[in-house]
């Protein structure tokens, strides 16, 4: 299983690459405004860190876009800032024929904030390189997450998609189990998470 980080701060992640070789990165819009820095600066900056690498980055497209005519422009140059990015899109309608389009042209994306079994079938079927199932959402409403994951994975499987699953939204070292459990093949979550997982209680 990968373990992403889930931030845009770019001295934590050159930490967390140094201390425990996090395999990538996602980034948002409330992280990017975390980190104090323009969103183009910032992102170059954390390009520059996994630069030669194969650490994904992904890089999400300005989420008031809602139309496919506003979404793919602003993917391909994203896109083309650095072969580390992957570019993140909401999973809502009219994203999956820009990820369709995107992946004509093999660009990358990651279909995140997929809160449905449902919305990850989608997903995939419109050639995602990565889905986000977010489940810390779903636990703190009372829901099961650990059979969502497993049913993810199944769909996936059952057709064969190449899709990866990135378990997102993640808040504890209980849940990078669960999600290790279901055979997801990657984590994303904060510094915190982590340490605080590898920590001997
Ligand atoms: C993942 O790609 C997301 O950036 C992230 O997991 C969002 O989590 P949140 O619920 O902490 O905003």
């Amino acid at each position: 299983m990968q373990f992403f980080l889930d931030s845009a701060h770019v001295k934590e992640i050159a930490y967390a690459i140094d201390a425990f070789n996090i395999d990538g990165v996602t980034t948002n819009p409330r992280h990017i405004q975390a980190s104090g820095k323009p969103f183009m600066a910032v992102i170059r900056e954390i390009a520059k860190l996994v630069e030669g690498t194969s650490k994904t980055v992904s890089v999400e497209v300005n989420p008031h876009f809602m139309t496919y005519e506003e979404m793919l422009p602003e993917a391909e140059k994203l896109a083309a800032i650095s072969p580390n990015f992957v570019i993140k899109l909401q999973c809502v309608e009219p994203a999956f024929k820009v990820i369709e389009a995107l992946a004509k042209k093999d660009i990358r994306v990651n279909c995140t904030l997929i809160f449905s079994a449902m919305q990850a079938l989608q997903a995939m079927r419109s050639g995602a390189y990565y889905i986000s199932p977010f489940i810390g959402w779903k636990e703190t409403n009372g829901e099961e997450i650990r059979s969502f994951i497993e049913d993810i994975v199944t769909i996936r499987d059952n057709y064969d998609f190449d899709s990866q699953i990135i378990v997102a939204a993640v808040r504890n070292a209980r849940q990078v189990v669960d999600s290790a459990v279901a055979a997801a093949d990657i984590v994303t979550a904060g510094l915190a998470v982590y340490q605080e997982g590898f920590q001997h209680p």
